[in-house]
């Protein structure tokens, strides 16, 4: 059975372009109950950690400086479905592929600076979860 719980993060081009509100507000349209929310901002070593699955690749360590360009939103979500119900929502990772109406299509400007971070499984959600609100 699929989990209740998923984890995002509004990245730093959506909050510094004042996304936020409107980032949220989708969230909460789609059936996502609230229930961790936090303004913080990473530096390299978090960033690195949180990202680490993702070392090996060529986008890493601009991917960790962008993430530490500026504050970012962290939130616990629940929902029926949720990691896959929010995948939906946010859409593909590059913009340039994800379906109208999505957040990454309304907000995001390029792969890197994709506006929103998305649990990709139940074991990451959990992962993710721990790793900003524990
Ligand atoms: P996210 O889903 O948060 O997790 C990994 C991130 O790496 C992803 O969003 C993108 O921001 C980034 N990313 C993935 N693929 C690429 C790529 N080919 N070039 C640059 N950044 C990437």
């Amino acid at each position: 059975m699929s989990g209740i719980r998923t984890f995002t993060i509004i990245k730093p081009d959506a909050f510094e372009a004042s996304y936020t509100g409107p980032i949220i507000e989708k969230i909460e349209e789609a059936g996502f109950k609230i229930l961790n929310m936090r303004l913080e901002r990473l530096d390299q070593n978090r960033a690195g950690k949180f990202y680490e699955v993702h070392n090996d690749k060529p986008f890493f360590e601009r991917l960790c400086n962008y993430m530490c360009s500026g504050p970012i939103v962290v939130m616990e979500l629940e929902k029926s479905n949720a990691v896959e119900d929010f995948r939906k929502l946010i859409g593909a990772t590059n913009p340039e592929n994800a379906e109208e109406g999505t957040i990454r299509k309304l907000y995001a400007t390029s792969i890197e600076a994709n506006a929103i971070h998305g649990s990709d499984s139940d074991e990451n959600a959990l992962k993710e979860i721990n790793f900003f609100f524990t």
